[in-house]
Order: C-alpha cells, then sequence, then structure tokens
C-alpha cells in the first residue's frame, strides 16, 4: 500500500483540542490508515517562516511549519479568510480582495511546497485539503513532483458567476487542474465547479466525471460527502454520561427539555437568524416559557480578521436583549458560551439535547448535524433541526429541514420539534443513523482513495 501524505492548513496534533470540520474528520481518516500528516502548526513566530517540527503519534507521522505574522496576516487572516472563505460561502459583499494578501498566499504555498517536494517519493499518495492550498499541486509539480495528488474542498463551491466576480479567478483556479481528482462535498458543488470551468475556466467537459484543461491534461472530478465515526461518536456519547461536568449540566436544566447548539464562531453558521428564531419561538408561545433551554457553544474562531469581532458583538448584544426580554429569576432561556468544548465531551451534550439546532446560511457539509444524530439515545432520540443550504440536508431528508433566514419558519421547527412524539422521533432518527453507520469516515476516505488511485 502506497504512504499517505496528507496536507492541510489546520492539523491535529492529539493533545490539543481543535473546533472545526477538518481537523475533526482528517485524524478520524488517518487513525485507521496512518500516513504523514503535513500542515501549518498554528504558531505565529517572530523572524521567518518555515521552521519544521516532528513528531509520530500511533501510525501518523505529523510534519507542521511554523509561519511569522507577515505570512499568517497576509496568506490565513488575509488571502483565505477575507477573500476565499466568504466567496466560497456566497458572501461577495464580505469579500476583500487585495493583491499583496493573494501575493502572501502564494508564498506560504510556494514555502509548503518548498518543504514538502523533497520529503515526497514516486509512489506516495499526496492528499490536498481546502482553500487554503489551491495552488499546492501545481507548485509541487513546478517542483518535479510526478506522484499522484488528489484535492478535497470542505467548503461549499459557489455559482460560476460569483467565482469569476473575484479578480484574477482563473490564475487561481486554473492550478485546480494539476491535481488527479477534485472532490467535493456534493454533486451541487461539483456541478457548480463543472459549469465554471466550461464559462470562465478555460476548460472543457470531457463526461460526467472528467474535466480537460486547455493543454489537454484530464482531471477527475466528484462528490464524496464527508462524514464522521459513527460507532466510536455512538459509543463516547453513551459512556459520557458518567462525567461531572455533564452530571452538573443535567442537575442544572431542572428537568427543562435542552436545545442546543455547536459551531465555531462564524458568520456562515447562521447565528443571529438562529438566536432571532429562538427569542420568535418565545414570543409566540408563552405557554412554554421556562420549559425549554437552549445551549449556544461558540468557540471563537479566527479572531483577528474583523467581520468575526464584529459577529461577535451582535450575538452579545442579541443574547443580552433575548435573556433580558425573557428570563426569569429562575430561568435563563439562552447559554451561551464562547468556549471550546472537548470533542468527547460535546457527544455527551448532543446526547442530552431534545433538539439540536443547525442552521448555516452556507456550509460544504456541517459535521455537527451527523454528530448530533450519531449521540442520541437510540431509545429516546431527539430532533434534528436542519438548514437546507448545509450539504448534509442533501443526505438528512428525515431531519426538520429550515430555511435559516426565514425566522418564523425556524421557530415554528423549534415547536414542532418540542412536541414531536417518541414514535416520529425514533422514525427520523434511525433512518439518518442507518446511513451514518454504513457511509461513515472511514467509508468517506476509502472511497475518495480508490478513485485517486484509479483516477
Ligand atoms: N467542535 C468541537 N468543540 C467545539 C465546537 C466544535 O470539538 O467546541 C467540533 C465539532 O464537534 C465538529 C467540528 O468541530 O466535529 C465542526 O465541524 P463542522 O463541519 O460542523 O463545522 P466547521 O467548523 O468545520 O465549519
Ligand atoms: C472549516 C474549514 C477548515 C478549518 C476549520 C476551522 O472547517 O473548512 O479548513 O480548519 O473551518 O477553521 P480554522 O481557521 O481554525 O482552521
Amino acid at each position: 500500500m502506497s504512504r499517505l501524505v496528507v496536507v492541510s492548513n489546520r492539523v491535529a496534533i492529539p493533545g490539543e483540542s481543535l473546533p472545526g470540520g477538518l481537523a475533526v474528520a482528517l485524524q478520524a481518516a488517518l487513525g485507521e490508515r496512518g500516513g504523514v500528516w503535513f500542515g501549518w502548526s498554528g504558531k505565529t513566530v517572530r523572524g521567518d517562516s518555515g521552521d519544521v517540527h516532528e513528531q509520530q503519534h500511533g501510525g501518523i507521522r505529523y510534519v507542521t511549519i511554523d509561519l511569522n505574522r507577515a505570512d499568517v496576516d497576509d496568506y490565513y487572516n488575509g488571502f483565505s479568510n477575507r477573500t476565499l472563505w466568504p466567496l466560497l460561502h456566497f458572501r461577495l459583499d464580505l469579500v476583500d480582495y487585495d493583491r499583496a494578501t493573494r501575493e502572501g498566499y502564494r508564498r506560504v504555498n510556494a514555502l509548503f511546497a518548498d518543504t514538502l517536494a523533497p520529503q515526497l517519493r514516486e509512489d506516495d499518495i499526496v492528499w490536498i485539503h481546502d482553500y487554503h492550498l489551491i495552488p499546492l499541486a501545481a507548485l509541487l509539480r513546478e517542483r518535479g513532483v510526478t506522484c499522484r495528488i488528489g484535492f478535497f474542498l470542505h467548503v461549499p463551491l459557489p455559482s460560476a458567476d460569483l467565482l469569476m466576480a473575484m479578480p484574477d479567478h482563473a490564475r487561481l483556479f486554473s492550478t485546480l487542474y494539476a491535481y488527479d481528482l477534485l472532490g467535493f462535498q456534493t454533486s451541487r458543488d461539483n456541478d457548480r465547479f463543472r459549469t465554471y470551468v466550461r464559462l470562465y475556466g478555460g476548460g472543457r467537459i470531457v463526461d460526467d466525471s472528467l474535466i480537460e484543461a486547455a493543454d489537454g491534461r484530464r482531471i477527475r472530478t466528484a462528490a464524496f460527502p464527508i462524514s464522521i465515526d459513527t460507532p466510536h461518536i455512538a459509543r463516547q456519547a453513551a459512556a459520557a454520561g458518567g462525567k461531572s461536568a455533564l452530571r452538573n449540566l443535567h442537575n442544572s436544566l431542572e428537568r427543562r427539555m435542552l436545545a442546543i447548539g455547536v459551531d465555531r464562531l462564524d458568520y456562515s453558521k447562521g447565528l443571529p437568524e438562529r438566536f432571532q428564531a429562538f427569542g420568535r419561538y418565545l414570543e409566540r408561545h408563552p405557554e412554554q416559557k421556562g420549559s425549554l433551554t437552549y445551549l449556544q457553544i461558540a468557540p471563537v474562531s479566527r479572531g483577528e480578521v474583523n467581520e468575526y469581532q464584529h459577529l461577535r458583538n451582535q450575538l452579545e448584544q442579541i443574547a443580552g436583549h433575548i435573556n433580558g426580554r425573557h428570563a426569569a429569576p429562575d430561568w435563563t432561556p439562552l447559554r451561551y458560551v464562547n468556549r471550546n468544548i472537548p470533542h468527547a465531551m460535546l457527544t455527551g451534550y448532543y446526547r442530552m439535547a431534545r433538539i439540536g439546532l443547525v442552521t448555516p446560511l452556507r456550509d460544504g457539509m456541517n459535521l455537527v448535524a451527523k454528530e448530533y444524530v450519531a449521540a442520541q439515545d437510540p431509545g429516546d432520540p431527539g430532533v434534528l433541526i436542519l438548514s437546507l443550504l448545509a450539504g448534509a440536508a442533501l443526505e438528512m431528508k428525515e431531519a426538520l429541514l429550515v430555511n435559516p433566514h426565514d425566522v418564523d419558519g425556524v421557530a415554528d421547527a423549534i415547536a414542532t420539534a418540542a412536541a414531536m412524539p417518541l414514535a416520529e422521533r425514533k422514525e427520523r432518527w434511525q433512518a439518518m443513523m442507518a446511513r451514518l453507520l454504513e457511509y461513515d469516515i472511514h467509508a468517506w476516505r476509502r472511497g475518495y482513495l480508490q478513485a485517486l488511485e484509479s483516477a
């Protein structure tokens, strides 16, 4: 079996708890197969970028490089998170384009390529992840790398007309033609990419799975919806009940029903709209006041980027408003926590919650939706309220599907979920759980790697 080399900006070293679907998924995927995981150390250092750190845990060798302030600002905070993240999440209004950060993005990708190329063997399989590293394969090829290289995009891919609005879009997106396989979260993302290739990307469609670049190079493209380690999460959730933090949460609820939301503090997650919808539910169902507590876990993410700071202020205001208006001396309707909760503990929270609220305005997949379902008690499962605009909605049709922009609709869904009889909860849950057991993170990894090996 070839050696697997995974490359991503974010690397999850065991013992460091980080929120984010990419890190959680790749840790689970590499855990079984083993390999090398290469990326940024997460550190901002003085002096030059490029110091390399290596460590081995189980079957995974972690190789990370430090970046200095200018590189973090231009590549990570700048082009990745001020330009590409909003663009890929359909938010042209938030896109901030700057040639200096674009140059920094290229510079750091070239540094990754310089560090990685000498370590690669011809029969390695290289799997590059997400929007931070789009040009990496092209830069590796320039350095003589000939092994198979695949790309997987964890975030959505918007319509061609949005992509082409970014200055110099073709210069960036045509570097994708250096890969052997391009993987997307859903068939919709894949279709939109193929439309972009045809209209603005200088390529052509060969058939349902192949595109062709202007130089004749053929690239396979397909959807590979990411998943979770379903049995592991189910076991963790069932075992978590013994933890004192969980007992404390349980006792603090005083028999009230719990609704839970778990999201990085990100504008793509639809948190202001979700808070408003919860407020609307309380207004329209005064008889239910005091019977449902909503816990929102929202660890701060990308706190050096303005839009994220702005969102944080906005949410503090809305949360204060809702609690000021609806709280009673002995009940706080909305508990808002800006702390990262370790993954194993979260599974216990999910299981305690009768309602899972997952209402992003756009999301590549959304692993929280899948984790919430996997963590439920089969004898008394909770109800998932899921945004139609998350990739997960295409696979989880038995959830209560909502449009996150429709505040009244989400408020209605909360009322429906709170009142849903056990038989209906079980029926919906069983259908979703069966699919998650069959198509878990290992099936995702195998499916992708098989396609890459045969590309
Ligand atoms: N997560 C976590 N602790 C937290 C918040 C989130 O471990 O406090 C995890 C969560 O369990 C999930 C991931 O972070 O595995 C978030 O992935 P998702 O696909 O939902 O969203 P992303 O953050 O990747 O946009
Ligand atoms: C999303 C992105 C990942 C990223 C994660 C956390 O899942 O697709 O690439 O790692 O968010 O964001 P961060 O900026 O902290 O890595």
